[in-house]
């Protein structure tokens, strides 16, 4: 199996990835982004978007939402400031180098939680996702985009294989599904809302929790 990852490995991968970013996964991801943020914007309120990144969606919210952005990694999280800069989102509160693990909020202060393609690249999704629901509301929404591992065939195959070197550009592309059934039946507190295929080939999900 391959090594799992480890959050100085994606320090390192995102301090890599971020000259480039947008370039690379701007567009290819755009659509997943833009899923997320139109249920986000229909819950409104105050809105945690997690692994922020180069800030790609933060213009695209709603500006009557109020929104705070982290990410483990600076330079990731330095394009997103200048984003909010030379954009004037004046409704961008906070942005913040923080670890999805250790949230620096009060418990329940947050109307949805939004994670686009984060939830695999982080050392302990399970733990993660438990801090996403702590600091969200009662009834508020988790709201992940991620690409999910085939449950078997050519594609399984391929992701297993893959799956050594996406290690070391911060990836999990076999992360199963199942994953995901058991973390949410262990918590308890949380009920599957919607899983929605997305593009490219509809190997990604838009996965809706709601918090019970
Ligand atoms: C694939 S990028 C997605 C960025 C952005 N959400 C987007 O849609 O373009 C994954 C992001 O998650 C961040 N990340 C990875 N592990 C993290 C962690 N433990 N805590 C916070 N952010 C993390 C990475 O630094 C990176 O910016």
């Amino acid at each position: 199996m391959a090594s799992d990852i480890d959050r100085a490995g994606v320090e390192k991968a995102y301090g890599r990835w971020a000259p480039v970013y947008d370039l690379v996964f701007g567009k290819v991801f755009d659509q997943g982004r833009q899923s997320t943020i139109e249920v986000a914007d229909r819950i409104g309120g105050r809105i945690l978007d997690v692994g922020v990144g180069t800030g790609l969606s933060l213009s695209d919210y709603s500006r009557s939402t109020r929104l705070c952005g982290v990410d483990i990694s600076e330079p990731m999280l330095r394009k997103a400031q200048q984003r909010v800069r030379l954009l004037k989102l004046t409704n961008v509160e906070l942005l913040a180098v923080m670890d999805a693990k250790n949230l620096a909020f009060a418990d329940g202060c947050f109307d949805a939680v939004v994670a686009q393609y984060v939830i695999t690249a982080v050392p302990d999704p399970e733990g993660t996702l438990d801090e996403f629901l702590r600091v969200l509301k009662p009834g508020g929404e988790l709201i992940l985009v991620n690409h999910i591992g085939a449950e078997s065939g050519p594609r399984r195959l391929f992701e297993l294989a893959f799956a050594p070197f996406a290690r070391r550009l911060g990836w999990r592309p076999e992360f199963p599904w199942a994953r995901l059934v058991n973390w949410a039946a262990k918590h308890g507190g949380v009920s599957l809302a919607e899983r929605r295929p997305m593009p490219p080939m509809g190997h990604f999900s838009l996965i809706r929790y709601r918090k019970t």
